[in-house]
């Protein structure tokens, strides 16, 4: 396994489609969860330079830190609280322009601006959630919610 990254070029949707391919093989071989989520931080942030970027993992009723990239963030998210809390509850992809503007927005650094979180089903039980913050207004949209579903799916093997 190449422990390189290529940082792509091109439009937003080109350099998710070449991260992508070495985000699988990256985590391809590798069956240890923490090591696979690690990277995954990893790479988003060093193509995408995101203010923060990382994993919590459904621990009971709470949503627990996991390996994240970025200034410190709070621990424990209680189900349906703050974007993370609501798209586990939901189940879906919340993308969230204005973070001010979310009731109940847990604002862990006062310098993101927008979010988007993705939650990971399995058996339709969320396992674990990555969350992607901007220091900028309005910075995700559907190609962002496209890619980061397809990345999050990739961890499947890694949590059964
Ligand atoms: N803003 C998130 C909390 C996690 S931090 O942004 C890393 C939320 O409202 O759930």
């Amino acid at each position: 396994m190449a422990e390189d990254l290529t940082i792509a070029t091109g439009t937003k949707e080109e350099q998710y489609i070449l991260l992508t391919k070495q985000i699988e093989a990256l985590i391809s071989g590798e069956e240890d969860t923490i090591a696979n989520l690690a990277n995954i931080a990893a790479a988003l942030k060093e193509q995408f330079k995101f203010w923060w970027v990382g994993f919590y993992l459904v621990k009971q009723d709470q949503l627990v830190l996991g390996p994240f990239q970025g200034p410190v963030a709070c621990t424990r998210i209680a189900y349906g609280r703050g974007v993370c809390g609501t798209a586990w509850k939901e189940q879906q992809t919340l993308i969230v322009e204005d973070v001010d503007q979310f009731p109940g927005h847990i604002a862990c650094s006062s310098l993101s601006k927008s979010e988007i979180v993705v939650p990971l089903l399995l058996d339709n039980k969320c396992v674990a959630i990555l969350d992607v913050d901007s220091e900028h207004l309005n910075h995700f949209d559907q190609v962002d919610g496209k890619y980061l579903e397809k990345i999050m799916n990739l961890l499947k093997t890694s949590f059964s």
